[in-house]
């Protein structure tokens, strides 16, 4: 557990709950070729909420998301714009690996969306930033290419949503890294305009992300 609670035990009941009812999840297939549920790493009670895809084949062995190599560019991103995990809460569309690494069906991502909405409402995130197409058209339900709706606001309820790429295809395609460091930006900037973090202590700078 990160931040003031120390173990399971000292979570708020409702966070107790829940993660118990992610642990025991059977609604979709993947659970019989899961190793652990993945179902979050940072702040219970972030402003900022980071949804990817799916626990690849490192998150499903340490139970974390985004600790594989897309996690650790994904890391290094936020470390140079000068977030900390107490920061944000990170988390994907479903919760177990689907197998092969390929994306979740829609039936999957429609069994794990409950299990998202809770996690969202006890969160209660300001600022939420969709990781890639499988985020972005499982959360808005829509299927516009993402190269064609990054970088924008949708502005939902009172909550602002920013769609971006996913870090696995910024290894394919280093050029593109530009793109999803502007996004950033424009995510730390509307957190810093709305005073939901802190303000950074220098100039933005993208030759500090490794
Ligand atoms: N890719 C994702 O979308 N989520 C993870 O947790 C890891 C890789």
């Amino acid at each position: 557990m990160e931040n003031k609670y120390q173990d399971f035990y000292e979570l708020p009941k409702a966070w107790q709950g829940f993660l118990q009812a992610c642990q025991s999840c059977k609604e979709c297939e993947l659970f019989q070729t899961r190793n652990q549920v993945v179902v979050f790493r940072g702040n219970l009670e972030a402003n900022l909420m980071l949804i990817g895809e799916g626990p690849g084949a490192e998150e499903d062995r340490l139970g974390k998301p985004f600790v594989g190599r897309s996690g650790k560019l994904l890391d290094s991103l936020l470390t140079a714009q000068e977030f900390t995990e107490n920061d944000y809460h990170i988390c994907n569309i479903v919760k177990c690996r689907p197998p092969g690494n390929r994306a979740p069906t829609p039936d999957e991502a429609n069994a794990c969306k409950k299990l998202l909405a809770a996690q969202f409402s006890l969160v209660k995130p300001k600022i939420i930033v969709l990781i890639g197409a499988t985020a972005y058209k499982y959360f808005t339900n829509t299927n516009s290419p993402i190269s064609q709706v990054r970088g924008q606001w949708i502005k939902k309820g009172d909550y602002h949503i920013m769609p971006t790429f996913h870090p696995a295809y910024l290894l394919r395609n280093p050029k593109k890294r530009i793109d999803m460091w502007q996004d950033f930006v424009m995510v730390r900037e509307k957190m810093e305009d709305l005073d939901l973090i802190r303000e950074k202590s220098k100039p933005f700078q993208m030759d500090e992300w490794a």
